[in-house]
C-alpha cells in the first residue's frame, strides 16, 4: 500500500481544487490511499515561532512523515502559488533541516477557472521541491481548465474526459511509486 498526504491549496467554499481532490480520494486505485492533511489551522509563518510550532503543524508534519508522497492540489494565483499553501509548506520545512519534505516525492494537481488550468502555479511548486531535493511526478500531469464545467453543483466531478485523466493519472502516479520513482523503462 502507498500512502499519498494530500495538501489542498484553498479553503474557500465551494473550491474546486477541494473538489478536485475529493475525486482523487474517492477514485484512488486499490494499492493506493490518499489522505488530506489538514493546514486549515496554521498562523502565519513567522521565525520567532519555529522553534515551538502550533499543535495544527506537529500533527500535520507527523502525518507527512508516513507518507511515501506529498500530493500538493493547488490554485494558481497571478501565475505563480497561493500564498496559503506557500505559507503551509514553509512551516513543514522548519526549522532548517527538518527531514519532512526533504527527499519526500512529489505530485502535483490543479483546478482553474482559466483556460491554461494551473501548470504556470505548478511549475512554481516544482521550483520548490527542487529545494527540497525531490523528486516530482511527472509521468503524467493533470489540470482541470474551466472548472465551472467540470464540477457539478454539489461539487462531484463529473467531466468524463478529466475523469479519464483522473484515473489515468492515479494509476500512473501508484506505478511511478512502486517503481520508487523511477524513470520510465
Ligand atoms: C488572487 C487570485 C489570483 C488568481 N490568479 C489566477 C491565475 O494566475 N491563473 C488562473 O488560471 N486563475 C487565477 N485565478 C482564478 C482561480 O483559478 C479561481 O479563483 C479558482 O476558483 C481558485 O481555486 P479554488 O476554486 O480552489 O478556490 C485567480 C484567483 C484569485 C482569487
Amino acid at each position: 500500500m502507498k500512502k499519498v498526504a494530500a495538501l489542498c491549496g484553498s479553503f474557500r467554499h465551494g473550491s474546486y481544487n477541494q473538489a478536485l481532490l475529493d475525486a482523487a480520494i474517492e477514485r484512488a486505485p486499490d494499492g493506493l490511499v490518499i489522505e488530506q492533511v489538514d493546514i486549515r489551522g496554521f498562523p502565519f509563518f513567522s521565525q520567532d515561532l519555529e522553534a515551538e510550532p502550533p499543535t495544527a503543524i506537529r500533527a500535520a508534519k507527523a502525518s507527512i512523515q508516513t507518507a511515501d508522497c506529498v500530493l500538493l492540489v493547488s490554485p494558481e494565483y497571478d501565475y505563480g502559488v497561493p500564498g496559503y499553501l506557500k505559507n503551509a509548506v514553509d512551516w513543514l520545512g522548519r526549522p532548517f533541516g527538518d527531514r519532512t519534505l526533504v527527499g519526500r516525492p512529489m505530485a502535483l494537481l490543479g483546478a482553474s477557472s482559466g483556460y491554461m488550468g494551473t501548470i504556470r502555479g505548478q511549475l512554481h511548486w516544482r521550483q520548490s521541491w527542487y529545494f527540497f531535493r525531490a523528486p516530482v511526478f511527472s509521468e503524467a500531469e493533470l489540470t482541470v481548465s474551466y472548472a465551472a464545467d467540470a464540477f457539478d453543483q454539489e461539487g462531484r466531478l463529473v467531466s468524463e474526459t478529466y475523469i479519464a485523466n483522473l484515473d489515468h493519472y492515479l494509476a500512473t502516479l501508484l506505478d511511478w511509486l512502486q517503481r520508487d520513482c523511477s524513470p520510465p523503462r
